[in-house]
């Protein structure tokens, strides 16, 4: 099938584009390129052995949406497209609300326009809110949310629901991602942020590669075994497996939620301890106070994406440390640079 793939030059999206070229589906990406390269997509293609159709575009310009559906017949849109860092979206939050929840009211006029309604949506943990016993069941109700970004993906997934109960052609899955990590495992493709990273493995990466001296571990206090909060982390492409997936669960009408995780927790100590031994470079590290909006601890109960969609994580710690380790090795600047370490002997 042809899939739209908004968001498909960024570090899931260009994952999942490679897995849906090698699963044998027809791939339109829509990116704007704000937080993403083109060369992302360049290599998913060098990978996959088969191009996609790449179009420099918003999600909030309609004109642009009704000619790409004017011009390709799709099937299922895979959503996603939108801003992600949670201390930008407290400082620009109409920003977070304009991209993020305009942006998705626009593609789904658009795609109702064009008779497309099919939808898979890029959710989060984050809905769950800070009272959610663990681990996370898709049958709790969302939760209280403490910044833009989370309320973002929070009213979109309220949106959906709304839609599919307003008009029954609609079949919507939202993906509710716990913490992907990890990399392709050829190391070409990863994730690749802009300035200083916000999240734990981009972090720890880059101090294991040079680019930063010491890790910051925010907070040591937590109710948990060593202090350290403790997270679900999963690899990006059994991620981007669960997105192949859930194309094949949107015969079913309405909207449905499934949790993406391992269901397994592990603590930021665990990672640098990981992340020394794949390595075998030291992770200097030092404590500070808590991050604010952190909670110490929450992971997935993912039987349900098992059940319903087939889908488990099937990816080691090891294989996840392992893999992110070989992309930022290869990659030191993301996609600005790489080098070629074949003839060194890296794996
Ligand atoms: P990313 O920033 O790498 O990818 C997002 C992509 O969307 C980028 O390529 C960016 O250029 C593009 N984009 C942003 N605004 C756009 C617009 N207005 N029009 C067109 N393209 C636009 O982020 P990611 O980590 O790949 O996340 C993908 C999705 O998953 C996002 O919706 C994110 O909120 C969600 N999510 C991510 C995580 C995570 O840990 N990475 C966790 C939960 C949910
Ligand atoms: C964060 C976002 C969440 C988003 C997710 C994926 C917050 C509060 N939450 O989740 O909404 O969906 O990213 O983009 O930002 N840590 C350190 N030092 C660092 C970085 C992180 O100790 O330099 C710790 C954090 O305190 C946290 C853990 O590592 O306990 C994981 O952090 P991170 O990778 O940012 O993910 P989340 O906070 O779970």
């Amino acid at each position: 099938m042809k899939v739209l793939v908004t968001g498909g030059a960024g570090y899931i999206g260009s994952h999942t584009a490679l897995s849906l070229l090698e699963a044998g589906h027809d791939v339109v990406v829509l990116d704007n390129l704000c937080n993403a390269s083109k060369e992302a997509l360049r290599r998913v293609e060098e990978i996959a052995g088969r191009t996609l159709s790449f179009i420099e575009g918003d999600i909030r310009d309609r004109a642009c949406l009704d000619q790409l559906f004017k011009e390709h017949d799709i099937h299922a849109v895979i959503h996603f497209a939108s801003l992600k860092a949670v201390g930008e979206s407290v400082a620009q939050p109409l920003a977070y609300y304009d991209t993020n929840v305009a942006g998705t009211v626009t593609l789904c006029k658009a795609m109702q326009q064009a008779g497309v309604f099919r939808l898979v949506f890029s959710s989060s943990a984050t809905v769950y809110g800070p009272d959610a016993p663990v681990p996370y069941q898709e049958s709790m109700p969302r939760g209280r949310t403490s910044n833009p970004y989370g309320t973002s993906k929070s009213m979109v997934e309220q949106t959906l629901e709304d839609l599919v109960q307003s008009d029954g052609r609609w079949s919507v899955v939202l993906l509710r991602y716990f913490n992907p990590i990890g990399a392709h495992p050829t190391g070409r493709l990863g994730e690749d942020p802009q300035g200083i990273p916000n999240n734990l493995l981009p972090y720890i990466a880059q101090v294991a590669v040079g680019r930063r001296s010491t890790l910051t571990v925010f907070g040591n206090d937590y109710a948990t075994a060593d202090g350290t909060c403790v997270r679900d982390y999963l690899h990006v492409m059994d991620l981007a497996e669960g997105h192949v997936s859930a194309l094949d669960r949107l015969t079913v009408l309405g909207a449905q939620a499934y949790n993406l995780g391992t269901g397994q927790g592990l603590s930021v100590l665990q990672m640098v301890e990981a992340f020394e031994r794949i390595s075998e470079r030291p992770i200097p590290y030092q404590f500070a106070p808590r991050r604010e909006g952190d909670l110490a601890a929450f992971w997935a109960d993912p039987s349900k994406a098992e059940k319903e969609l087939g889908w488990k994580a099937r990816r080691s710690l090891d294989e996840m440390v392992a893999d992110t380790w070989r992309w930022q090795r290869r990659n030191p600047h993301g996609y600005r640079t790489e080098i070629n370490t074949t003839s060194q002997g890296a794996s």
